[in-house]
């Protein structure tokens, strides 16, 4: 069997589906690993690096043609999906929601597609959990990038010459990124608040030394699945208001909220950021699906009376070394699951809710 994967649109993704350090663990199940000529060149790793490892270097033709599964980080070019036949495997995030057109026209092929962010939230997909492992690394850029450019420093420093107070952050959304987000300011000594729709995030906000605003007489928005539910006309009401008090005195907010397949929340509006000191930084992390800022403009920087508004499309392109390798190792994970190691074959069992949950029907 022949496990293929190929150089993606570099203006768009720096980030790839397989590292070395993975190749071995292919090979261990039996598996071929045919990788595109300079594949990862561009993370500073060389194509001998992965020959030294087992992996084979071909030509993206070739590797499409004999590959019997495909493992990407996004949906493959127009060109290239049309070359793909039937009974292969395309896995990786295929943004169904934004591709459904395509994904109907592949799979009415009978090829077989995986999308991994559709994975299923439960303890044995957990190792496979694309969306954790890179919100967290996401969560934690935000926070330095955010920091370089605020022009003071964060912690509180006394010294001789006077005393530096320290910085007030405040994370919208306290889910993987939004922890990351408060683990990491706290580190380095900034004062942290947080808010959630989500009641179980106080705790876990308190437990990393965040300070937790609620929302008073709200309930609960949390749905089954553990995300969060639409907030109400008067929540939301009662947020902005909580809100507005507390981004008097905040120097950067890192917005994370995000509700699944729908625009991100708008929290923090215009008149929000009119009362926020010069010199402020709101870093928008819902930037690509909207933003959770009324001002937010992707990979934009903007400057509104002195507040910078930073929104990345894709900031795992700002360490893509560590997010290719976690990534890695989520999809070996997941296709370590769909491997059937008897029959050396990809076996789809339906009855396997991580399998069922992420195939594209
Ligand atoms: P997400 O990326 O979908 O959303 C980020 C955060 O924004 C969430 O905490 C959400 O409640 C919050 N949010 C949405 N609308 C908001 C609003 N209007 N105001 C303030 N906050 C708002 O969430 P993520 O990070 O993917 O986590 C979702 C859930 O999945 C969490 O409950 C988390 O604990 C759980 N989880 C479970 C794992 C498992 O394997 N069991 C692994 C990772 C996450």
């Amino acid at each position: 069997m022949i496990i293929g994967s190929i150089s993606e649109n570099l203006n768009e993704e720096k980030r790839v589906a397989i590292t070395p350090d993975i190749v071995k663990k292919y090979i261990s199940l039996g598996l071929d690993l045919h990788l595109s000529k300079d594949y990862a060149v561009h993370l500073g790793i060389k194509d001998e690096v992965y020959e030294a490892e087992g992996a084979n270097i071909s030509t993206t033709e070739k590797i499409i043609s004999n590959s019997n599964a495909l493992l990407q980080m996004n949906i493959l070019s127009d060109k290239n999906l049309d070359m793909l036949k039937k009974d292969q495997i395309l896995i990786g995030v295929l943004n169904p929601y934004i591709n459904e057109k395509k994904l109907k026209e592949i799979t009415s092929k009978n090829i077989n597609c995986f999308s991994l962010e559709l994975l299923p939230r439960i303890t044995r997909a957990q190792s496979m959990d694309i969306l954790s492992s890179q919100a967290n690394l996401a969560g934690y850029k935000a926070v330095i990038d955010s920091f370089s450019y605020f022009k003071k420093a964060i912690p509180m420093m006394m010294t001789a010459a006077g005393t530096i107070s320290a910085a007030k952050v405040l994370v919208v959304g306290a889910g993987v990124a939004g922890l990351q987000a408060i683990a990491t300011a706290k580190r380095m000594g900034a004062i942290v608040f947080a808010t959630d729709v989500r009641l179980a995030s106080k705790e876990q906000v308190e437990s990393l030394g965040g300070k937790f605003l609620i929302v008073e007489g709200s309930e609960n928005l949390e749905t089954e699945g553990g995300y969060a539910k639409e907030a109400s006309e008067d929540f939301k009401s009662k947020q902005e208001e909580l809100l507005k008090e507390t981004l008097k005195k905040i120097d950067i907010v890192i917005c994370t909220a995000l509700i699944p397949g729908k625009k991100a929340p708008v929290i923090i509006k215009k008149d929000m950021i009119e009362i926020m000191s010069n010199g402020s930084v709101i870093y928008d992390l819902a930037a690509a699906q909207g933003g959770n800022s009324e001002l937010t403009e992707v990979d934009k920087i903007i400057d509104s009376n002195g507040v910078k508004i930073m929104g990345e499309s894709n900031i795992l392109n700002k360490l893509p070394l560590s997010a290719s390798n976690l990534f890695s190792k989520n999809m070996f994970n997941f296709l370590n699951n769909l491997y059937d190691k008897d029959n050396k074959d990809f076996k789809i069992n339906l009855e396997d809710e991580i399998i069922e949950k992420t195939i594209i029907k």
